[in-house]
């Protein structure tokens, strides 16, 4: 009998002790998704300067429809009529694309990156639908103005980023998520709010969309896809894709 209490004593103290310790779990953030953010050098006089250039174009070309709901979306051939100033944010967008690419070895690799890229104004009630990008390899978007939208979240105009492991187990448990940084956004989405010189680029097969903008100015974008060119480091491609 005192034997039996001896064993049962210690199995409790045993189990006690397990809920005291702390438990070391090794966790591994699999898949995750990479989108980038980036202060554009010079942005000030680039911005003023593609303001006029693309404010210039709207006047003169009618808008394209793709994912825009209303606003003007520009023809895919910025970069024939946008002068030094595109140049210069492609090449910066270029380089961190660049950045973000290996190959399946993890070494780095110099990817001649095929580009398309248009520009978006959008004024108030205007945004863009969920879509993507299809045919290309990291798409991207630079801000050139906000329309007021960095300094008053009111106005909308967020970009939006749905969560491309779908409604995850937010559809069962909607008030919960992973633990950690990266389960933020578990069955709900990522917004960034657009500021002028802001340079994003993400994976063109992510899920986006541009709510609308409620202020009295303008929202003034450039998108852009970026292909894999014949550079030997994948397939040979186009000159890219248009959005969805
Ligand atoms: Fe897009």
């Amino acid at each position: 009998m005192a034997v039996a209490m001896r064993l049962a004593s210690s199995a409790f103290e045993i189990r006690e002790k397990a809920k005291m310790a702390r438990i070391e779990i090794a966790v591994k953030g699999l898949f995750a998704t990479p989108v980038a953010a980036v202060e554009m050098p010079g942005a000030t006089t680039l911005n003023a300067e593609l303001e006029h250039i693309i404010l210039r174009r709207r006047q003169e070309t009618p808008s394209v429809q793709a994912s825009n709901a209303g606003g003007w979306h520009s023809d895919r051939d910025i970069l024939t009529w946008g002068g030094k100033p595109m140049a210069a944010v492609i090449d910066v967008a270029k380089g961190v694309a660049t950045q973000m690419t290996a190959d399946r070895s993890g070494r780095p690799v110099r990817p001649v990156w095929t580009v398309q890229a248009w520009a978006n104004v959008n004024a108030a009630g205007n945004g863009n639908i969920c879509h993507y990008h299809p045919g290309a390899y990291w798409s991207g978007v630079y801000y050139v103005a906000d329309g007021g939208c960095a300094a008053d979240p009111s106005l909308g105009g967020e970009f939006e980023m749905l969560d491309p492991r779908g409604p995850g187990p937010g559809m069962y448990a909607p008030a919960l998520k992973f633990a950690g940084e990266d389960g933020a956004s578990v069955g709900s989405a990522e917004t960034i709010r657009p500021r002028p010189g802001l340079l994003i680029l993400f994976p063109s097969w992510l899920f986006h969309q541009v709510r609308p903008y409620r202020g009295t100015g303008l929202r003034i974008s450039i998108a852009f896809n970026f292909g894999v060119g014949n550079s030997g480091v994948g397939n040979s491609g186009d000159a890219g894709a248009v959005e969805a």
